[in-house]
């Protein structure tokens, strides 16, 4: 069981504000320095093939001027995976990307995707990157992550999370229960396990109790929160929900 559960705070969103007025306010890389120092173990980015939020230049900024890891989120193309040798982050995050979606609304379909996923899996991980897939917690995505050689999985908690907000109790359910079994699989198979989507404080103190999972990745909710309470606030009430959960956990064991 791991003791600490990791934050990875997500700053695109940050940049969307940024990019509804197209000047240089407010900065992602400012806001993920911020974060750094409210708590944040990390910090995600997503650079998508249409530039809407994060930018190359944020990208190749917030790996010279943070001084924690550095999670890029990316397509498995040809030219975000030159990127992310470039930029050598800690850690890369593959997700599936389309053009007209709102935000990444499934996991990739590793089982179909083997091809295409395991070379760049590969070309990363020899740039010394740590690989991550975004699936939704089937099986047989995570038996198939294990074989194109990722060392870890984030379990999309998108669809959880939704029919929490939406008060679907029984689909809700069924969402946890597969997260619980897909995290506890994963872990079995030797992978490490990550989770984000859609998280905010409840939903994170309870997915926290899982013991198998050690990172959770979060944007969109600490973002908005910032509106209300500053990022700074945000983060270390996030902090303390996920410290609630896992103790949790300690509590059992
Ligand atoms: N993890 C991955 C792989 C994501 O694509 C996203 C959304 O960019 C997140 C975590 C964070 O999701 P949210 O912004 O809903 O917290």
């Amino acid at each position: 069981m791991s003791e600490y559960l990791r934050l990875g705070v997500n700053v695109d969103h940050v940049a969307t504000i940024r990019n509804a007025r197209g000047g240089r306010h407010p900065d992602p890389v400012r806001a993920a320095r911020l974060a750094i120092a409210a708590g944040a173990d990390g910090i995600t980015a997503h650079l998508r093939e249409d530039r809407r939020h994060i930018r190359d230049d944020d990208i190749a900024r917030l790996k010279a001027e943070i001084d924690k890891p550095l999670n890029f989120e990316m397509a498995a193309t040809d030219e975000m995976v030159a990127i992310a040798v470039k930029t050598k982050p800690h850690a890369a995050c593959l997700v599936p990307e389309k053009r007209t979606e709102r935000t990444t609304e499934g996991g990739l379909d590793v089982v179909r995707q083997a091809a295409q996923l395991a070379p760049a899996v590969a070309e990363l991980k020899r740039n010394g990157i740590h690989v991550s897939l975004f699936i939704g917690a089937a099986p047989e995505q995570i038996e198939a992550a294990v074989r194109v050689g990722a060392p870890v999985v984030e379990l999309h908690t998108g669809s959880w999370c939704d029919a929490v907000m939406e008060g679907r109790k029984g689909e809700a359910e069924a969402e946890w229960e597969l997260i619980r079994a897909g995290a506890m699989r994963a872990n079995q198979l030797g992978l490490e396990v990550h989770a984000g989507h859609g998280l905010d404080y409840g939903t994170a103190e309870m997915i926290a109790a899982l013991s198998e999972i050690v990172e959770l990745n979060i944007g969109h909710f600490l973002v908005g929160e910032s509106v209300f309470e500053g990022l700074d606030e945000a983060i270390r009430a996030m902090r303390l929900a996920m410290d609630r959960g896992r103790a949790r956990v300690k509590a059992i064991s």
